[in-house]
């Protein structure tokens, strides 16, 4: 079976109300942010599945074809009887080709998202496709604490799998932070799988991140949109225009919306003023060295044990396992 209510749910939904908090404090701010995990609302989820098909996006395929090379490798170091934990929902090919892999090996898989919906969807696919695995999704904020399903009880090694990278989203005390809340999930013996994206030639990262069919454009656009649907906004999107730049000292892609002109925008019962060229700063996107990456794994109790990268060095994938913490 396999229709969505046959799964379990552990379901941490955070309360509605998040995201105008978020928005409002952040545009209050000396230099306008707005958190970029709300760039991904159902549309731009869409939009972000079409950029990791983008020529110029290089870390989704580049990631794949590390698992693909590296499967074997991979599938020892997670070993027998693991408990796998994927933080976002795990429909992409990243995921199955783990589970392809893994599938009959892992006590379970636990997929863990904030969007009920899309993790209940992957969840099912996943449970049709892999009928020897034990599937328990867990709705919840990743950033935040999270129960495991009692599963974990008959696992030899909980371990966290964080693709994509993602954690370079975060600013490096957060990203510490975070990994270490990654290290608290996995626990004693515990291990982490995660996608790590790394330094390069800037002139890759600005095509990447400014693609030429506007892809990326329109994902950051969707943001306003987004706020003008959910919190009574009223930006012009034309009077917005996308910017992402590479920042060398804090060795970072930068996403802004950039105001074309003095402008003032509402949301909800408040105003914000803009000056011509002032922004709102979207999305870090932070690149590592392999070693900054093991000295902020360390700081978290992890020491890095495998790491695999591309013919090129674009990106790695690397194999952690909790140290202390
Ligand atoms: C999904 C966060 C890894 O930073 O490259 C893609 C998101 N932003 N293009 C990234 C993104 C602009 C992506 N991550």
């Amino acid at each position: 079976m396999s229709s969505t209510d046959t799964l379990p749910l552990i379901d941490c939904h955070p309360s509605t109300g998040s995201f105008r908090d978020d928005v409002v404090a952040g545009l209050s701010r000396e230099r306008k942010q707005i958190p970029s995990k709300y760039l991904y609302d159902a549309r731009g989820s869409k939009l972000f599945d079409q950029i990791t098909g983008l020529e110029e996006y290089y870390p989704t395929r580049t990631e794949a074809s590390i698992m693909h090379a590296e499967i074997d490798a991979i599938a020892s170091a997670v070993g027998d009887d693991a408990l796998m934990v994927e933080y976002g929902s795990g429909s992409s090919d990243k995921t199955t080709i783990l589970l392809d892999r893994l599938a009959d090996d892992l006590v379970g898989y636990v997929p863990v998202d904030i969007s009920r919906d899309h993790l209940m969807e992957a969840a099912a696919g996943i449970d049709a496709a892999y009928p020897s695995l034990e599937v328990r999704p867990v709705c919840a904020d990743y950033t935040s604490s999270f129960p495991l399903p009692d599963l974990v009880e008959e696992a030899m090694r909980t371990v966290v799998y964080f693709p994509g990278s993602t954690i370079g989203n975060f600013e490096q005390d957060d990203a510490v932070a975070f990994l270490r809340r990654m290290a608290r999930t996995a626990g004693p013996g515990g291990g982490l799988l995660i996608g790590v994206d790394l330094r390069k030639d800037p002139s890759i990262l600005h095509a990447a991140y400014n693609d030429r069919e506007g892809v990326t454009a329109e994902f950051n656009l969707n943001l306003l949109r987004r706020m003008n649907r959910e919190l009574d906004a009223d930006f012009v999107l034309d009077a917005f225009r996308h910017e992402a730049v590479w920042q060398p000292d804090a060795g970072c892609i930068e996403m802004h919306l950039v105001s074309q002109e003095p402008q003032d925008v509402v949301v909800g019962d408040q105003t914000f003023s803009f000056e011509e060229g002032e922004s709102i700063h979207t999305e870090y996107s932070f690149k590592f060295t392999p070693e900054q990456f093991a000295n902020m794994a360390a700081e978290a109790g992890f020491r890095i044990e495998d790491v695999w990268t591309d013919e090129q060095d674009l990106f790695s994938i690397q194999y952690a396992t909790v140290a202390a913490w």
